[in-house]
C-alpha cells in the first residue's frame, strides 16, 4: 500500500473520531510503525513509497480512533529534551508542563548553590526530575510518586535518562525528611483538577489515571499538601514552583500568602493561560 494513501484514509478516520490533530497523528503512528522519523515518512509518501505492514498500521489506526492516547500506542512521550517511557497507569506528561519546568530550570541557575537540591513532589513519569537532572547537571534531584502503577515507568526513566536521581514510592506530604530546610527548589504537577469537572477529552477522562487528575472539591486539596510538605522541605530563600489550572491562580495564590509564603507570583503557559505559581520561602 502507498504510504500516502494510507496517511490520507488513517487521517479521515481520526478526523471522524473528532481527534484534532489528525494528520500528525497518523504520521507519527506510521513512522513508529516503521521505525523511521516523521521526516523521512513525509519524505517517503512525497515519493509514492509503499510499504508493507498495513494491518499492523490497520490496527493502530483503530486504537487511536476508540481514542486511546497516541503516547499510549507508540510508548513514549517526547518532553524538553527527553522521551520519556508511558502507557496505562502513568500520566502523560503536557507541553504546558515544560513551561512550568522551566521555571525550576531558571531558579536552580541562580541558586547561589554549587550542587542545588531540587525535589519533585508528584513526579508521575519523572518528567520535570528528569528535566532537572539533565538539564542542570549539577543539581541534585529527588522525586516522590504515591501510584504503584505509575512508578513502574518512573522507575524505567529515572535508571535510562538520570541514575543518580533518587526516587522514592510514598505520599508527598511527608516524603524526604532527611532533606527537611535544605531544598533549594521544590516543583510540583499535582492533581488539580476538581472532582466534579469531568475533562472533555476522552484520552484524558478514560485514560489518565484518576489518582493523576482529581483533587478534592475544589482540585487544591494535593496544593495544601504541596504547600505543607515545602514549608518543612525548602531552606530559608529557596523557590517554591506549582503547577495549577488556568483558573486557580487567585485560589493559589491566596492559599499560599495565607500560609506566610513571600513574593507570590502567578505565571502564564504559551497560550496566556495562568499556569503556574511561584512562592519564595
Ligand atoms: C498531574 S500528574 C503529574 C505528573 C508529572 N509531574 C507530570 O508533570 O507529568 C500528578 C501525579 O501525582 C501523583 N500523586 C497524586 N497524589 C499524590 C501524593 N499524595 N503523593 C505523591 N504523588 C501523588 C499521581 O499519581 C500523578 O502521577
Amino acid at each position: 500500500m502507498k504510504i500516502k494513501s494510507a496517511l490520507q484514509t488513517a487521517a479521515e478516520t481520526f478526523e471522524k473520531a473528532g481527534i484534532e490533530s489528525a494528520t500528525a497523528d497518523a504520521e507519527i503512528l506510521l513512522s513508529h510503525l516503521l521505525n523511521i522519523s516523521r521526516g523521512e515518512l513525509q519524505a517517503k509518501s512525497f515519493t509514492d513509497a509503499e510499504f508493507s505492514e498495513v494491518e499492523s498500521f490497520e490496527e493502530l489506526v483503530a486504537k487511536r480512533a476508540q481514542r486511546i492516547p497516541l503516547q499510549h500506542l507508540t510508548g513514549q512521550a517526547h518532553f524538553r529534551r527527553l522521551t520519556l517511557k508511558v502507557g496505562p497507569g502513568v500520566f502523560v506528561p503536557r507541553p504546558e508542563t515544560e513551561v512550568v519546568t522551566q521555571l525550576a530550570v531558571d531558579a536552580l541557575r541562580v541558586s547561589g548553590n554549587a550542587n542545588p537540591i531540587a525535589v519533585d513532589l508528584a513526579t508521575g513519569s519523572g518528567a520535570i526530575a528528569l528535566s532537572l537532572a539533565v538539564e542542570v547537571p549539577n543539581a541534585k534531584v529527588f522525586a516522590v510518586e504515591l501510584s504503584s502503577d505509575a512508578i513502574k515507568y518512573t522507575r524505567v526513566n529515572f535508571a535510562d535518562l538520570a541514575p543518580d536521581a533518587v526516587l522514592v514510592q510514598g505520599d508527598l506530604l511527608d516524603a524526604f525528611p532527611e532533606l527537611n530546610g535544605t531544598v533549594d527548589v521544590l516543583v510540583s504537577n499535582p492533581p488539580y483538577i476538581p472532582d466534579e469537572m469531568i475533562p472533555i477529552y476522552p484520552e484524558v477522562h478514560l485514560h489518565d489515571p484518576s489518582l493523576a487528575l482529581y483533587g478534592g472539591a475544589d482540585g487544591l486539596d494535593v496544593v495544601r499538601s504541596v504547600d505543607s510538605a515545602a514549608k518543612r522541605l525548602l531552606r530559608s530563600g529557596g523557590t517554591l514552583i506549582i503547577e495549577h489550572a488556568d483558573m486557580q491562580g487567585e485560589a493559589v495564590r491566596e492559599l499560599l500568602l495565607a500560609s506566610g509564603w513571600r513574593q507570590v507570583r502567578t505565571h502564564k503557559d504559551l497560550v496566556g493561560r495562568d499556569r503556574a505559581t511561584t512562592a519564595l520561602a
